[in-house]
C-alpha cells in the first residue's frame, strides 16, 4: 500500500463541487488527477472552473504561472472506472445515497490495483458499511472535504470499523500535504461536523417554518450574532437543500432521536418544490 508521499495518481470520481474543489487540491500537490464522470458536460465545466481557480491563485502571486499550468496539465478527465486501474488513491464525491456508493465500491475494488486505498467525501453515510460491500475493508475510509475544497481549510478522516492505521495513517500525512487540518471521528452518524452543523441549520428551517423571524434576520442574526460567515439558511442553500435532507436523514434513522428529524419546510422546499433556492417568492407560499 501507497505510503502519504508515495501517491502519486490519484483518481477523483464526481466533477460536481466537491469533486472539482478535490481535483485542484491534488492537481496543486503535484499528483497526476484522473476525473471521472460519465457527462461530458461536467467534466469540461469542472476543469474550466478549476483552471480559471487556478489561474486566479497565480494572479494573486499565491501559485507561479509554470506551476498553475503543470498543475493543470496533471488533470486529465476519464469517463469510465476501468480508467482508475493506476491510481494509488481514489476518492469518490459523487450522489450522497448508499446503495449507488456501495455498487461503485465494489467496482472499484474489482478494477484498482490490491494496493490502492478507496476514500469516500461522503457527508454521513457509515464507512463501514461501505467498505464491507468490498473485500479490503482494511483500506476503505472517509475523507469529508468542507465546500469549497479549495478554501475550507479542514479534512475531516473517518476511520471504519476495519481501516488499519497503515491506512489512516497515509490518508492523514496525504491530506496535510494538500494543506489540510485534520481532524479524526469514528464512524457515527454525521461524524463530527455534520452531527452539529445539521440540527442548527434544521433549527434555523423551524424558527422561519413557525414564524420566529424572517429569512433575513435569522441569518444576519446569526451571522453579525456568532460570526459565521453565511447565515444558516444561506448555508444550506450553498450546501444543497438536499444534502442537508439526506444528512438529516441519516442522523434521525441512525442515532433514534426525535430531535434530528427534519424540518416539513426543509422536506419541502427540497422534494415537494424540488427547488434549492430560498426565494423570497417561495418562502412566501410556504410560511
Ligand atoms: N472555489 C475557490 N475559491 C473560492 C470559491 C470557490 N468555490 N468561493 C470563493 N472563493 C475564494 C474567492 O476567490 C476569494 O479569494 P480571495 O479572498 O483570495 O480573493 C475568497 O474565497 C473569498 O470569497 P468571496 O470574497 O467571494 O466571498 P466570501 O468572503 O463571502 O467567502 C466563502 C465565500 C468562503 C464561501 C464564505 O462565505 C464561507 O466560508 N462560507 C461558509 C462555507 C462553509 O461553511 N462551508 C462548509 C459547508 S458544510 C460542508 O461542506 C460539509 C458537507 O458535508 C455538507
Amino acid at each position: 500500500m501507497a505510503t502519504a508521499s508515495e501517491i502519486a495518481a490519484v483518481g477523483v470520481i464526481g466533477a460536481g463541487q466537491m469533486g472539482s474543489g478535490i481535483t485542484q487540491l491534488a492537481a496543486a500537490a503535484g499528483c497526476a488527477v484522473l476525473l471521472l464522470d460519465a457527462d461530458p458536460t461536467a467534466l469540461s465545466r469542472a476543469v474550466a472552473s478549476i483552471s480559471a481557480s487556478l489561474r486566479r491563485l497565480a494572479a494573486k502571486g499565491q501559485l507561479s504561472q509554470a506551476a498553475c499550468e503543470d498543475s493543470i496539465k496533471r488533470i486529465r478527465c476519464v469517463s469510465t472506472v476501468q480508467d482508475l486501474r493506476d491510481a494509488d488513491l481514489v476518492i469518490e464525491a459523487i450522489v450522497e445515497n448508499e446503495d449507488v456508493k456501495k455498487k461503485l465500491f465494489v467496482e472499484l475494488d474489482k478494477i484498482t490495483k490490491p494496493s490502492a486505498i478507496l476514500a469516500s467525501n461522503t457527508s454521513s453515510i457509515s464507512i463501514t458499511r461501505l467498505g464491507s460491500a468490498t473485500k479490503r475493508p482494511s483500506q476503505v475510509i472517509g475523507m469529508h472535504f468542507f465546500n469549497p475544497p479549495p478554501i475550507m481549510k479542514l479534512i475531516e478522516i473517518i476511520r471504519g470499523a476495519d481501516t488499519s492505521d497503515e491506512v489512516f495513517a497515509a490518508v492523514k500525512s496525504f491530506s496535510e500535504r494538500l494543506g489540510k487540518t485534520v481532524i479524526c471521528s469514528q464512524d457515527y452518524p454525521g461524524f463530527i461536523v455534520n452531527r452539529i452543523l445539521l440540527p442548527m441549520i434544521n433549527e434555523a428551517f423551524w424558527a422561519l417554518y413557525t414564524g420566529v423571524a424572517t429569512k433575513e434576520d435569522i441569518d444576519t442574526g446569526m451571522k453579525l450574532g456568532t460570526n459565521h460567515p453565511m447565515g444558516p439558511l444561506q448555508l444550506a442553500d450553498f450546501i444543497g437543500l438536499d444534502v442537508c435532507l439526506s444528512v438529516l436523514r441519516v442522523l434521525h434513522n441512525g442515532l433514534g432521536d426525535n430531535k434530528y428529524s427534519p424540518c416539513p419546510l426543509l422536506v419541502q422546499y427540497s422534494e415537494v418544490r424540488n427547488t434549492w433556492l430560498l426565494t423570497p417568492e417561495i418562502i412566501a407560499v410556504y410560511s
